[in-house]
């Protein structure tokens, strides 16, 4: 498989002459699994015909900014957050000034601002102009802003000079790209994760159950998978696929996912806690369905058992990461669980604010740690779980270093 399964890449066109390149990126792009949304500048569509993009996108090509059609299927701030990574191919020597500067005079630059996800750039120009002060100033600028800078390479150029500044050949870039969601930070690891809800059974065809759709708990899985992990993900009914490379387990019950959670944990260095347990199940199940029956039907319940507390509370824990899903005084609960349940991090979230958490594609948290805290803004659940996982690493590295200073990490092996 390759990392770019399942990832969303907006492909943004400028106009230089290798945009008709650009056509057949995007076919890459989808062949290595992306899904893709194409960006253009007024001047790409000089090149190249937008609908060209939209037939191999399979989506509308979004060129302006002020465009009241595009703004209602999906506006500017929708696709800044929508994407997991923006490219720029070609990338002209004026959008790079663009982006350099931060302006935001069209749809393509403004994006480049607005998003939070990581910015590449394949600059396509004559090799004088790649040359020229102005140009590597600004080069330099979006390198050191972290900018991932991906060629030119050098040859003919369609001016018929030769020299640096011709655009990555397609599949290059499919390859570059596929590079920047491996991260390598838990290389060796054995990572186990819970997502989605639990059920817990009143009678043989009724249930008590939540809304959570289990997104966030995959993604974690996918972004440990791309940072080098062995994942087992055990997960409570939900409707996704399973990721690539990934151990999954399906359970029903909190008593299920503590069972399944308990025998896998032996060998595993990092438990992440991201299902939404159940706190109470049915005292009893019933073996036949429940008749309708007065006005009123009492159902007692009893507790389920903490899964994360239970894990935290063994001989030799992992390094044990809980989620914390809150309504109200968010950081205060949240460090109280940090504590209670003995976790090394804690990553709450508001589920009042609309559009993230619960069955939504964003979220955004605040992650704890004893002595520390860290705000993850609102972005696309893939995206949230790509920073969770690297702040995640970093904290685990360190306990490693502190606890058994003579022990290689085996994070530290790539
Ligand atoms: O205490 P609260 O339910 O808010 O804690 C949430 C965290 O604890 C989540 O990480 C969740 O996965 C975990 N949890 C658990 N078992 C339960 C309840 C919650 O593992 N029975």
């Amino acid at each position: 498989m390759s990392s770019l399964t399942n990832k969303r890449i907006i492909l943004g066109v400028t106009g230089g002459i290798a945009a008709y390149k650009s056509a057949d990126l995007v076919r890459r792009l989808r062949e290595a699994g992306a899904e893709v949304r194409v960006v253009m500048t007024r001047a790409a569509c000089e090149f190249v015909g937008a609908l060209t993009f939209q037939a191999l996108s399979g989506h509308k090509v979004h060129i302006d900014l002020l465009d009241a059609d595009s703004e209602a299927a999906m506006s500017h701030i929708e696709l800044a957050r929508w994407a997991d990574a923006v490219l720029i191919a070609p990338a002209t020597a004026n959008t790079l000034a663009k982006i350099a500067q931060g302006l935001a005079n069209d749809l393509l630059a403004t994006l480049c601002l607005a998003t939070r996800a990581p910015l590449c750039v394949a600059p396509a120009m004559n090799h004088v102009m790649w040359m020229d002060a102005n140009t590597r100033a600004n080069i330099l600028l979006l390198r050191q802003r972290g900018v991932r800078i991906f060629g030119p390479a050098s040859g003919a150029q369609a001016c018929g000079e030769t020299g640096e500044g011709r655009m990555l050949e397609p599949l290059q870039l499919v390859e570059q790209m596929a590079q920047i969601f491996q991260s390598g930070a838990l290389q060796g690891c054995n990572v186990l994760i819970t997502a989605g809800p639990t059920l817990e059974a009143i009678d043989p065809v009724r249930f008590i159950g939540n809304r959570s759709s289990g997104k966030m708990g995959f993604a974690l899985a996918t972004a440990a998978i791309e940072a080098g992990a062995q994942v087992t993900l055990v997960s409570g009914p939900v409707a996704l696929a399973t990721p690539d490379r990934i151990t999954r387990i399906d359970v029903e019950s909190a008593a299920d996912m503590q069972q399944a959670v308990m025998q896998q944990i032996p060998d595993k260095d990092i438990f992440i806690a991201c299902a939404a347990v159940a706190d109470y199940r049915p005292a009893q199940v019933q073996t036949q369905k429940i008749k309708k029956s007065g006005s009123a039907l009492k159902i007692e319940l009893v507790k389920n058992p903490d899964i994360l507390a239970g894990v935290a509370a063994l001989d030799s824990p992992p390094f044990c990461v809980g989620f914390a899903a809150e309504t109200e005084h968010l950081a205060q609960h949240a460090q109280q669980k940090l504590v209670a349940k003995k976790l090394q991090m804690i990553a709450a979230n508001d589920v009042t604010k609309q559009d993230s958490g619960f069955n939504s594609e964003y979220n955004a948290l605040h992650v704890f740690w004893p002595g520390g805290d860290m705000q993850l803004e609102t972005a696309s659940k893939s995206q949230i779980a790509r920073q969770l996982v690297l702040l995640i690493a970093q904290h685990y590295k360190e306990r490693r270093t502190q606890k058994k200073p003579h022990e290689k990490n085996p994070a530290e092996n790539s």
